[in-house]
């Protein structure tokens, strides 16, 4: 009988469920929180009350659009953290309930395995092109900066990670300071195309190993524009695209010093990359370009599988799921990396 895995995903602002046949794709459905836009980041509680009017609608839709009953389905993925957790009490309560009133078992995923294992969403009439254990996956997103070695799908080591910021958190931060809105990925994303990335140049941190530090850069670029605007009060306005293609340019050459680094120390060639800020086109251009140089394999997800989504969680599910993992019914979900 073929594997049938409803993914439930609600770790942040964005309500998502998907549904896998045997690891396959069927549906994936995501719907974003618009009532964050005024406050210039995610507030926790409207989050929460959203999920919970969206979770029903989310999840039948994403039923019907497989071709799926709920009565067909063989188990329940659901992130159980890292995140906001009054958002991730939502899904892990739905995915309860179903499970107790399907009869079917559940199995909670860590947020950041459905983003390290993104590139494993096959999806119907795509070409499978999957890295092969064990790979490295720079995984980089909103809460999290990291080098991980996956050894299988069950089986992870972190190499390296942020001591203080997350890098999707310094994009978000100086956005914020530079009045640029957002979230600050996409916003500076856009504006760094039109820009030169050589023109400014910042403080790169000195960190040992393989962790990484994005709070500095954040007060090298305030002091720098600081100085600038006491001479010229335009300079914001009138080099905004400069600036956040020399900020994007600096943050990917932090991301990569150290990627390199791992794949020299531990000799994979295997390399990906997931999560939020892998959308942006600066790291996946130099994870190919570096890799074309390296002689590495890359491996970049598609778009719509770089920030949150069911898809991921489903599949990490499905893994955990073929090994024979089951979550008690007593789960309780949990905000941080460390609880886990
Ligand atoms: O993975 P994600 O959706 O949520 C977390 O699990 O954290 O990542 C969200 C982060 C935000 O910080 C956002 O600014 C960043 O991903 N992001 C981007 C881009 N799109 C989203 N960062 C840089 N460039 C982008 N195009």
């Amino acid at each position: 009988m073929a594997d049938l895995i409803l993914g439930i995903e609600s770790s942040c602002d964005d309500t998502s469920a998907a549904v896998l046949r045997d690891g396959v794709l069927l549906s994936n459905v995501i719907a974003s929180q618009q009532v964050h836009k005024d406050f210039g980041g995610v507030v926790p509680e409207l989050a929460s009350r959203a999920h919970e009017q969206n979770i029903v609608p989310v999840v039948s839709e994403a039923l019907r659009r497989a071709g799926v009953k709920a009565s067909e389905l063989s188990a329940i993925a659901f992130t159980r953290g890292p995140g906001l957790l009054g958002s991730l009490l939502v899904g892990t309560s739905f995915a309860k309930a179903l499970s107790l009133s399907l009869d079917i078992p559940m199995v909670m995923v860590n947020h950041l395995q459905g983003h390290i294992l993104a590139n494993f969403v096959r999806q119907p009439d795509v070409p499978v092109r999957e890295p092969s254990f064990p790979y490295l996956c720079l995984l980089v997103s909103g809460g999290n900066s990291q080098i991980v070695k996956v050894n299988s799908p069950l089986e992870y080591e972190i190499l390296g990670q942020t001591i203080d910021d997350a890098v999707g958190e310094a994009f978000d931060k100086c956005s914020k300071m530079l009045g640029l809105g957002y979230p600050g990925g996409p916003i500076i994303d856009k504006l760094a195309k039109q820009g030169d990335p050589e023109r400014f140049h910042f403080a790169k941190p000195n960190i040992p190993g393989l962790d990484y530090s994005f709070s500095g850069i954040k007060t090298s670029l305030l002091y720098f524009v600081r100085d600038e605007m006491a001479k010229d009060p335009d300079f914001l306005e009138n080099n905004k695209e400069d600036l956040c293609a020399s900020f994007q340019k600096t943050l990917i050459d932090i991301l990569m010093t150290k990627l390199i680094r791992a794949a020299q120390d531990t000799r994979i060639r295997e390399i990906t990359i997931g999560g939020g800020v892998s959308a942006n086109r600066g790291p996946r251009e130099r994870i190919l370009a570096e890799g074309e140089k390296r002689h590495w394999n890359t491996y970049l997800p598609e778009f719509k599988f770089t920030t949150d989504n069911a898809a991921m969680i489903a599949v990490a599910g499905w893994f955990q799921y073929k090994a024979g993992v089951r979550t008690p019914l007593d789960v309780a979900p949990v905000s941080r990396m460390a609880d886990f």
